[in-house]
């Protein structure tokens, strides 16, 4: 018996500013993930005031996907992709973010690469905001706790959700929104310690991602639109109820933009977070009733890694993971990047959202990035990747199977090589293909098969059965 459904989504994971380059071509703005440097020698990567001389920003070029999307969608249709998820760059649409007339190259690019999706028969999975802030916006009216912000992405999710109407059927909202506590970056100059402004800053994207679902709603029968959430699954550091306290307050706040996302308002504990917080933040009138009908359709979700959380907080930093740092886990063993590889973690993930919401759900995000090497008759063995990807497709099935949990969506992340969004590096790679560019910012760009591009090929051919 096969555990995946009849028209299951298997595809692969984009997200505009990792991949598309042509930073400043066809009227793009700046955002700022193209102010953002890459990490040398463990330094941290971190966002410039602006463009500096002598300063390498990845996103410049990317992989140049703006200019090959065409040879590298049919490298995905080869492996019989059903579906892509990427992002669009709000500054191709709107370059500073508040103006008035969306820019029509942006727009014309956009709607070729989605024809040619639709040519090949690959699904779209379109995320409206996957961290690029137009640059102008956030020096202009600082962080998204400005409501101007509300005005101005109302304007360009409206426009994007109109235009493509019959290309696009599955809309996310705002890339892993629950990050938002953890990286300020989402937000920029939010700061963490300032709880109105962080919460502001929830609550404005909150609001932002209902007007989309309810407009997409009211235009577009067919169409249906998703939140987008970090979910790395939680474990208590030990069996003491301090330890297992801290776990429940801890997936109570990963789930604070969940709950609204699918009631379409403050939950009690929602409400008791902000208070705990002494966050003041102004919600209006108008504004609840837009949480109200603007209630999600699905949930899709990125996992990575499992993590371990405990009521002492030196032992938060003991360990990597995406975006959140947690204890390290003496049963698991730990990517390069010291991310904790736990494929029953996406099992237990996947039970914990679907019982909670019983709304079906996406895997969009998740992978091994890993440093791969060309030997010499110019392969890419890549078995720990097929490992990984095995194990988790695996649990996968599991959790359809014995569990009964509603998946119907897989986007495993960086399906071609891109940069990585925590380091700017590009051997951190995810990719079934691999794209001759390093660090800073040389090579030939040549895309070249790994072994693992005939591997995930089988897998979707056979809908899953063979991994
Ligand atoms: C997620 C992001 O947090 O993790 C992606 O949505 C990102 O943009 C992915 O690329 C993997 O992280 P990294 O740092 O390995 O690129």
């Amino acid at each position: 018996m096969n555990k995946f459904k009849e028209g299951f989504l298997w595809g692969g994971g984009l997200a505009a500013h990792q991949c598309e380059g042509a930073y400043n071509i066809g009227g793009k703005g700046l955002s700022i993930a193209d102010v953002k440097n890459v990490e040398v020698n463990g330094v941290a990567r971190e966002y410039t005031d602006g463009l500096l001389d002598g300063v390498y920003y990845p996103s410049h070029d990317a992989i140049d996907f703006y200019h090959n999307y065409k040879e590298d969608l049919a490298l995905f249709h080869e492996m019989g992709f059903k579906c892509l998820r990427t992002s669009i760059a709000w500054t191709r649409i709107y370059p500073n973010g508040d103006e008035l007339e969306p820019n029509a190259e942006g727009l014309q690019f956009y709607r070729e690469f989605f024809e040619e999706c639709k040519r090949l028969n690959i699904e779209l999975i379109i995320t409206l905001f996957h961290a690029d802030t137009p640059f102008y916006m956030y020096k202009t009216y600082g962080s998204w706790s400005n409501k101007k912000y509300i005005e101005c992405f109302e304007r360009y999710a409206k426009t994007v959700i109109s235009e493509y109407k019959g290309l696009v059927k599955y809309w996310l909202t705002f890339n892993e929104i629950n990050g938002l506590p953890y990286l300020p970056g989402q937000s920029l100059n939010s700061v963490r310690d300032n709880k109105s402004d962080l919460y502001q800053a929830a609550h404005n994207q909150l609001v932002c991602s209902a007007i989309a679902v309810k407009y997409a709603h009211e235009i577009d029968k067919d169409c249906k639109v998703g939140c987008m959430l970090l979910y790395p699954t939680a474990y208590a550091y030990s069996c003491s109820p301090e330890d297992n306290f801290e776990l429940m307050k801890f997936k109570q706040g990963m789930n604070f933009f969940a709950d609204c996302h699918v009631h379409g308002k403050y939950t009690p504990n929602m409400l008791k977070i902000l208070e705990n917080a002494n966050a003041k933040i102004e919600v209006t009138e108008e504004e609840k009733e837009i949480l109200l009908a603007g209630k999600v359709d699905y949930i899709a979700f990125s996992y990575y890694n499992s993590t371990v959380r405990g009521s002492s907080p030196e032992q938060l930093k003991a360990t990597g993971g995406n975006i959140i740092r947690g204890i390290k886990n003496p049963y698991l063993p730990s990517t390069s990047w010291g991310w904790q590889i736990d494929p029953i973690g996406l099992r237990i993930g996947l039970n914990e959202l679907y019982d909670k919401y019983q709304l079906p759900l996406m895997i969009v995000e998740n992978g091994l990035g890993a440093e791969d090497v060309v030997n010499e008759n110019g392969e890419i063995i890549d078995d720990y990747r097929i490992d990984y990807l095995r194990q988790h497709i695996s649990a996968i099935g599991d959790a359809i199977c014995e569990d009964g949990v509603d998946v119907i969506a897989y986007t495993s992340w960086g399906p071609i090589d891109i940069v990585s969004a925590g380091t700017g590096q590009m051997s951190k790679r995810y990719g079934y293909i691999y794209v001759d560019r390093d660090n800073e910012g040389n090579g030939t760009m040549k895309r070249s098969k790994k072994k693992s591009f005939d591997w995930y090929k089988h897998v979707i051919e056979t809908n899953g059965r063979e991994l």
